[in-house]
């Protein structure tokens, strides 16, 4: 299996440019079916989950070509097989978000069916509210032998109060709503910037779709969509990914192709530890500090504007690096400290107690063989690999690069050592080609 082999203690320094936002692309490229007209997609990321997401499109009979490494042509129009439109559970054991399909294709189409997901490495990833959502606008949804099968003679629209703050549940039950007849409210709705891009996406198709990025997304069906030419936002994670890589590494890192406001949070908390981070229209500078160690903070995740727990585990690298005890409280899954083993296992003082992880700073991280446990704990660990003494390995680097593309080049372009290993002998060699 493919490992990245890392020597740390390397400041990183130079310019990364970020790639589009997976988590919207995940949502735009499934809302694409929606219209049987060709609709071309830029700045899609090339990452794992947005090809295995192209892939179960095709699969279901829409035209998918790729024009460039990052631009997509999607035309639902070739979908014909309606009775047996299903997405099975070969997409989504591999992707969870295949399950914007079935918003998407009960909103066009009155039926779908795709594969229940399973729990996540972060937590049970349960689709009550999903399911809640579909029903209140009049479909019939039945779970059967591990699959979810959504119907509906006609979608009405409805007010819809969600429970719990989903981005999830937010996108699939706007997209289910697009053609929905009347007035849909989608109210507690989740207001992260990759809602705001599928709004954006479906209503350059000629959806009505406003306050996406509010708590209240109010949705007017249309009749049909049309198709469009569309750009995918930036990815806030990847960019407060390098952001504490920056920070934990003492280094000095450009970020570019950034939407700053998406990173207030995160810039405000790297500020407060006394980080330094300069805001531009599209870029932020992230300078950290060879000679001084950083303070320590409490976190608290919560939805966007919160600190978003995509970035938690980032966080936790880079204060345990800190002087003094950080609190960090995950508010929104309850899995998501599976990193803390193999950090300690770095050197790290963590202890996880609940919800609740309490770190105390020391003064360096020492190199290890560590696992990658899920998709963010796994670029946790890469960072600190690149801020520790010596050499780590990262196993099961699949997660990782689900969602950040060719880390390990944008890595090197900052000067970090680091590559993509499968044997000990190609160990061996990088060890000996470092030094
Ligand atoms: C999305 O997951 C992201 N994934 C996650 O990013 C992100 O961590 C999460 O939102 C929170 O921001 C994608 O966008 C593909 P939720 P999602 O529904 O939609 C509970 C990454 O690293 N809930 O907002 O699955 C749920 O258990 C990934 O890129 C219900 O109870 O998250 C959780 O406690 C990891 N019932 C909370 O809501 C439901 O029907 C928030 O989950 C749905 C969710």
């Amino acid at each position: 299996m493919e490992q990245y082999v890392i020597k740390g203690g390397i400041p990183l320094v130079g310019e990364v440019t970020i790639a589009g936002a997976k988590n919207a692309a995940l949502g735009i490229l499934a809302a694409a079916v929606m219209t049987d007209k060709e609709c071309i997609i830029e700045n899609v990321p090339n990452v794992r989950d947005t090809r295995v997401l192209l892939q179960a499109i095709g699969e279901i009979g829409a035209t998918v070509r790729y024009i460039d490494e990052h631009t997509v042509s999607i035309c639902g129009g070739t979908i014909t097989n309606v009775e047996a439109l299903c997405v099975d559970d070969e997409f989504i054991r591999k992707i969870r978000a295949s399950y914007y399909l079935l918003g998407a294709l009960l909103g066009k189409y009155g039926r779908s069916q795709v594969a229940l997901p399973g729990g996540c490495d972060i937590g049970s990833r349960p689709i009550d509210l999903h399911v809640k959502g579909f029903e209140a606008l009049g479909a019939d949804v039945v779970i059967d032998k591990g699959m979810v099968t959504a119907s509906a003679e006609q979608l009405v629209g409805k007010h819809i109060y969600l429970d719990t703050v989903s981005v999830g549940a937010t996108i699939n039950i706007m997209l289910a709503a697009v053609f929905a007849e009347g007035k849909t409210t989608i109210e507690n709705a989740a207001k992260e910037p990759h809602i705001v891009d599928v709004a954006n996406f479906l209503n350059s198709m000629g959806a009505n779709i406003k306050g996406a990025g509010t708590n209240e997304i109010r949705i007017r069906g249309v009749k049909e969509l049309k198709g469009t030419e569309y750009s995918i936002i930036p990815d806030q994670i990847e960019a407060g990914t390098f952001m504490m890589a920056a920070v934990a590494t003492g280094g000095n890192v450009l970020i570019k192709n950034v939407i700053p406001k998406h990173l207030e949070a995160i810039s405000s908390k790297l500020s407060e530890i006394g980080a330094v981070v300069e805001e531009y229209d599209d870029s932020v500078r992230v300078i950290g500090n060879r000679e001084k160690r950083l303070g320590a903070t409490q976190i608290k995740t919560q939805p966007y504007p919160g600190f978003p727990t995509d970035m938690q585990p980032q966080m936790a690298v880079t204060l345990g690096l800190s002087e003094g005890t950080s609190v960090i409280t995950e508010n929104i899954f309850e899995n998501r400290f599976k990193y803390a083993d193999e950090l300690t296992r770095m050197g790290a003082n963590i202890k996880v107690e609940g919800n609740m992880a309490i770190i105390t700073g020391v003064s360096q991280y020492s190199g290890a063989s560590v696992v990658a446990p899920d998709l963010r704990a796994g670029a946790a660990l890469v960072i600190a690999g690149l801020a520790a003494e010596g050499f780590t390995v990262v196993e099961d680097i699949q997660y990782i690069q689900r969602g950040y593309e060719c880390l390990e080049e944008k890595i090197q372009a900052l000067g970090g050592k680091i590559e993509i290993v499968e044997t000990e002998k190609d160990i061996m060699k990088f060890k000996l080609k470092v030094g």
